[in-house]
Parts: C-alpha cells; sequence; structure tokens
C-alpha cells in the first residue's frame, strides 16, 4: 500500500481552493455535509445536459435516466454491502426514516415497545417518537456522560420481548463515538426486535458492512460523504417485501421501486455513483491490486482512516492543553477506534456561537449548537448555553488546518 496522497485529495475538491478573509478556508463543518470532488459536480452537470427526463419513456433521454438510476443504485450497493434492490432512495435520510416509521407503524399496536438512544441525531429519534399516538411506549437508553458512550448495561435493560424496533445510531454525529451496532442488532434480533442503524455520520469515516451487521435496516446520506443532497436507505430484502411501503397506485410493486416514492433527484443519483467512484479510486490508488469496487471501496477506508487517526492524536491531546477546554467524548488516544475524528468542545467564559464566529472569521468552518443531538446536548447539561463547538475532520482535512485551529482556539482560551 502506498502511503496517502494527501495532495491528489485535496485536488479533487475545487471547494478546498477558497478563501475567506484572505485565509485559505479549513472545511471542518464535515458533520453538516462534506464538499464535492469535481467529478461529482460533472456528473451531475453531465446528467442534466445529457439525459435529463423521467423514467421508464421510449427514448433516449429516459433510458439513460434509467441507467443512471441503476448506476446509483449499484454503487451504493457496493459501499453498503448489499443487493442493489436492497437500496432506496429518498430526499434525505430523515424523510426516509420517517417513511419507514410510518410502514413499521401499521404492524405495531398499543403496548408495542420501541428502543431510542439520548446519544443520537433527532433524525433517528423523533420518527420513532412519532409512533406514540399509536400506543407505542419509548424506551430510552441512556449514556455515560464522562466519555459519552451509550449504556449498553442499559440498552440490555431495555431490549426485552416486548420490544419491536431498536434504533441506534452508527457514530455519533456531536461527540464522535462509535457504537457496537454489530451488538445491538444482536440483542434486537434475539428479542424478536427489527435493528435500524443510523449511519450517516460514520459512512464518510469508516465501511459498512450490513450483511455482517446483520441489521435490518441502515441510513446514510450521501451529502455527508462526498456526494450532493440526498438520501439512502438500505433495507433486507425479506423486510422491504413483507413490510406495505405508502406508494401511489401507479407505481411499480418490485423492490425497490415501490419505496422510492414520486420522481427522484435523477442528477443527484448521477453525483452518488460519482461520489462512490471517488472514493473507490481513493483505494485504488493506495491499493492497486484490489479487485472490484467493493475492494477497493474498503482498501479507501483502510487509508482515509489511517490519516485521518493521524490528525486525531495531533488535535486531541493538544486540544486539551488549552486552558479553560472542556472536551466531550472520548479522549484517550488508546480509546481512538472507538471513535470517529468528530470532536465537541466549549471554552469557559465564550459561548460555542462566539468560538464559531471568531473561527468563521479566520477561514475556519465549525459548527456549534446542538447539530440536532438535541437529547445529547440537554443530557449534557449544556443545551441552554449554546451546545458545544464541533469540529468535524475528513480526509480532505491537512495538519496545517488542525495547527490553525489550534492557535485560533488557544488565543480564545481564558488568560490567567
Ligand atoms: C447522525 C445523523 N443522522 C441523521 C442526520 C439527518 O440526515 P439528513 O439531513 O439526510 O436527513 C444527520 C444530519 O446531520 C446526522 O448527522
Amino acid at each position: 500500500m502506498s502511503a496517502f496522497d494527501i495532495g491528489w485529495v485535496r485536488s479533487q475538491f475545487p471547494a478546498l481552493a477558497m478563501k475567506v478573509n484572505g485565509y485559505p478556508a479549513a472545511f471542518f463543518d464535515g458533520p453538516g455535509g462534506t464538499q464535492v470532488p469535481q467529478r461529482v459536480i460533472d456528473a451531475m452537470g453531465g446528467y442534466l445536459a445529457t439525459s435529463n427526463a423521467n423514467t421508464h419513456g421510449a427514448f433516449a433521454t429516459s433510458r439513460r435516466t434509467d441507467e443512471v438510476i441503476a448506476a446509483a443504485h449499484l454503487a451504493m450497493a457496493n459501499l453498503l454491502g448489499c443487493d442493489a434492490e436492497e437500496i432506496v432512495f429518498g430526499p434525505n435520510m430523515t424523510t426516509l426514516t420517517f417513511a419507514l416509521s410510518r410502514s413499521l407503524g401499521r404492524d405495531l399496536k398499543p403496548g408495542d415497545e420501541i428502543v431510542v438512544t439520548r446519544l443520537d441525531h433527532d433524525a433517528n429519534v423523533s420518527p420513532w417518537t412519532a409512533l406514540e399516538e399509536r400506543g407505542c411506549l419509548i424506551r430510552w437508553v441512556d449514556i455515560h456522560p464522562a466519555d459519552c458512550t451509550l449504556d449498553m448495561e442499559d440498552l440490555r435493560r431495555k431490549v426485552t420481548s416486548r420490544t419491536r424496533i431498536v434504533a441506534v445510531g452508527y457514530a455519533s454525529n456531536a461527540v464522535g463515538t462509535i457504537n457496537d451496532v454489530e451488538e445491538v442488532a444482536r440483542l434486537a434480533h434475539e428479542a424478536g426486535a427489527v435493528a435500524f442503524i443510523d449511519a450517516v455520520h460514520y459512512v464518510p469515516h469508516g465501511p459498512i458492512d450490513v450483511r455482517g451487521l446483520d441489521c435490518d435496516f441502515l441510513v446514510c446520506s450521501p451529502y455527508k460523504f462526498f456526494g450532493p443532497h440526498s438520501g439512502v436507505l438500505y433495507g433486507k430484502r425479506e423486510r422491504l417485501l413483507r413490510l406495505r411501503p405508502y406508494k401511489v397506485r401507479p407505481a411499480a410493486d418490485s423492490l425497490p421501486d415501490c419505496w422510492e416514492t414520486g420522481t427522484q433527484n435523477h442528477e443527484g443519483l448521477a453525483g452518488v455513483t460519482a461520489a462512490v467512484d471517488y472514493l473507490a479510486e481513493l483505494g485504488r490508488r493506495h491499493t492497486p491490486e484490489a479487485q472490484g469496487q467493493r475492494a477497493a471501496l474498503l482498501a479507501a477506508y483502510d487509508v482515509l482512516r489511517a490519516y485521518e487517526r493521524g490528525l486525531l492524536e495531533q488535535l486531541v491531546p493538544a486540544m486539551l492543553e488549552i486552558p479553560g477546554l472542556t472536551f466531550y467524548g472520548i479522549a484517550e488516544p488508546s480509546r481512538f477506534p472507538q471513535r470517529v475524528p468528530t470532536v465537541a468542545v466549549r471554552i469557559a467564559g465564550r459561548s460555542p456561537r462566539e468560538l464559531a464566529a471568531y473561527l468563521g472569521e479566520r477561514g475556519i468552518f465549525a459548527w456549534d449548537g446542538n447539530y440536532y443531538a438535541l437529547n445529547l446536548s440537554e443530557r449534557l447539561g449544556v443545551e441552554a448555553c449554546g451546545g458545544m463547538l464541533r469540529i468535524g475532520l475528513v480526509h480532505y482535512n491537512t495538519a496545517e488546518e488542525v495547527d490553525r485551529l489550534l492557535e485560533a482556539l488557544g488565543a480564545l482560551a481564558p488568560r490567567g
């Protein structure tokens, strides 16, 4: 395997050349949405220029559109490790999850229980709590506030023979914790429940193998992994076939069409394929012997994960030296395999918005607030005071950017 070629990576993303107030832009806002490679922009524009049509027609642009849609299903199937017909596209993860919760809710009875967590983004909470209107009971799994990990003992207690759905995130979009979702799926199945995994925050950082996880459903959002704004739902074939989607009568009853309501964002799907191709090329550049798209994608994750780990090891210990800084989540480098490189902090005497604004003026983009991980922000007691500042590293960030960030945060620390 050759070394990680950060120069090649950055050359792929035109936005990384941006300047703000004379400073090179440093994009630490990846958890809210990543930048896209040129090939994604080209694919979207190319679709609109040459293939723009609706589906299943008897003419060239419609046939090309059918091919674009099929290619996107295949690309996502390679990324997640499933069959193309088990991939359902939609506008975003939240909309897909509400659609699925409504369908699952059709078969639920009053007294059925649903397990959700305090670590999750609200898009993996509110679609499930909405089923309280059908008489379902919500069981909350707590966290260990000291390191923002999920309390697995609490989860084991909450998953019982009454549980019908267990909804857990793969990685926290606020504090970066990776959950043991394989164990979550096992516990759910042992209880006869469905395992729903929100992988939105994991996919930019780590490989997914839905067969290995044995989850029933898994969702992600291409705009978080170098693609356009769109959402993806994986559903185990037998689950998708057994459930009844809300659909219009003329739409096909076959998979995945019966789940893909209305006209899709075709140009976005062209962009999704290009984003997956970008990752596969990254993998092949570092592991030329990788055979096939899936192997190339796994090779990409190997190399980008190692690179991101290096940035995290540069960032976190240095952050902990900053006076007045409170760090939320796993801080010991030896435990970094249990987290993705998304970190949340506060600095005494400054609101997270003040910190983000100071950084933003210097071309450093970072989010403040709760980023919809509302239950976590409340549980940590920071919701009423502006939440946290979130630094999200991805593989196009650099050691120089991390240094700039550390210097800027250091200047914000309380004096004396
Ligand atoms: C972990 C996580 N889940 C779900 C979502 C919602 O995704 P979407 O914007 O595709 O609905 C986000 C978005 O920030 C997220 O970070």
